[in-house]
């Protein structure tokens, strides 16, 4: 398939796990891939490893949380390979869990990393977007925004990427953008290195809650990312699309309650 063929792609945290897979799929259509990462080296040899599978990849250094950074990102990509058709919202970190032990300071980068960055980059590839009448956004939120999974300053900050998704698509989309969302479980990434340095058999553990039986692999997200991006969905805006080996379609732990005193 080369559904992103003359297309112009940003990727945020495009360095790492989910953001990687995606940008070497979009690559792998016929994208001109913007890896847009904090990390530099990391975007560079994601770039590096997409061209030498015949792919166009820019690495550009961004920080998503910065108004200066991410216009001069945005300034990169035109100039590179041109006016930009998708976005995908992708680079967030998670730290901090139950709020009586989140400093204020935790809190404010939550906000500012998972939530500002979608309003600072979408902000900065709307106009264009919406002067052509083309252009696809895709948020990369979480099943936490969706219910109570923990990590609370994070899971806020993804219930504001659905929301923020809602309204723009409402907005935007009779302009011929459509703005979509997914809604990640567990994936095998490296946002979990520090929290599997203290659990090692975290992955394990809540893989068992999972009705598919297994956490997700980056490029289980990857798919459903290009297909809200591409044509396939051209009917599809303002979606929250969960992605999540079933996580949130039931609660298996009562499940398995309340049918032992069924059976
Ligand atoms: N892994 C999961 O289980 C999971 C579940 C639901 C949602 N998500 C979401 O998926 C997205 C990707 O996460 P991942 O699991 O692939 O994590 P990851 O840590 O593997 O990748 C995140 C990337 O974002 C970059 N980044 C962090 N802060 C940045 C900043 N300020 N500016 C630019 N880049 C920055 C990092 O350098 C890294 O390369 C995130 O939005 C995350 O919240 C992940």
């Amino acid at each position: 398939m080369s559904r992103f063929r003359e297309q112009v792609v940003i990727v945020t945290g495009a360095g790492s796990g989910i953001g990687q897979a995606t940008a070497t799929a979009f690559a792998a259509e016929g994208g001109a891939v913007i890896i847009a990462d904090i990390d530099a080296a990391r975007a560079n040899a994601v770039a590096g490893d997409i061209r030498a599978d015949g792919g166009r990849a820019e690495a550009v250094h961004v920080d998503v949380a910065n108004s200066d950074s991410v216009t001069a990102m945005t300034e990169r990509a035109v100039a590179t390979f041109g006016p930009v058709d998708v976005l995908v919202n992708n680079a967030a970190t998670a730290d901090g869990n139950d709020i009586l032990h989140v400093d204020e300071q935790q809190w404010d980068r939550n906000q500012q990393i998972v939530l500002k960055s979608v309003y600072l980059c979408c902000r900065q590839v709307l106009p264009s977007m919406l002067e052509r009448g083309r252009g696809a956004i895709v948020n990369v939120a979480s099943v936490n925004a969706l219910g109570a999974y923990s990590v609370m300053p994070y899971s806020a900050a993804k219930a504001g990427v659905v929301n923020l998704t809602q309204n723009m698509a409402a907005r935007y989309s009779r302009h011929g953008v459509r703005i979509n969302a997914v809604c990640p479980g567990t994936v095998r990434t490296p946002i979990f290195d520090p929290l599997l340095e203290r659990d090692p058999k975290l992955f394990e553990n809540v893989a068992q809650l999972y009705p598919a039986g297994r956490i997700g692999e980056p490029a289980d997200i990857a798919g459903p990312i290009l297909f809200l991006a591409s044509a396939d969905a051209a009917w599809i805006t303002g979606h929250a699309l969960v992605v999540d080996g079933g996580l949130s379609c039931g609660n298996l732990p009562f499940i398995e309650a309340a049918s032992a005193a069924m059976d």
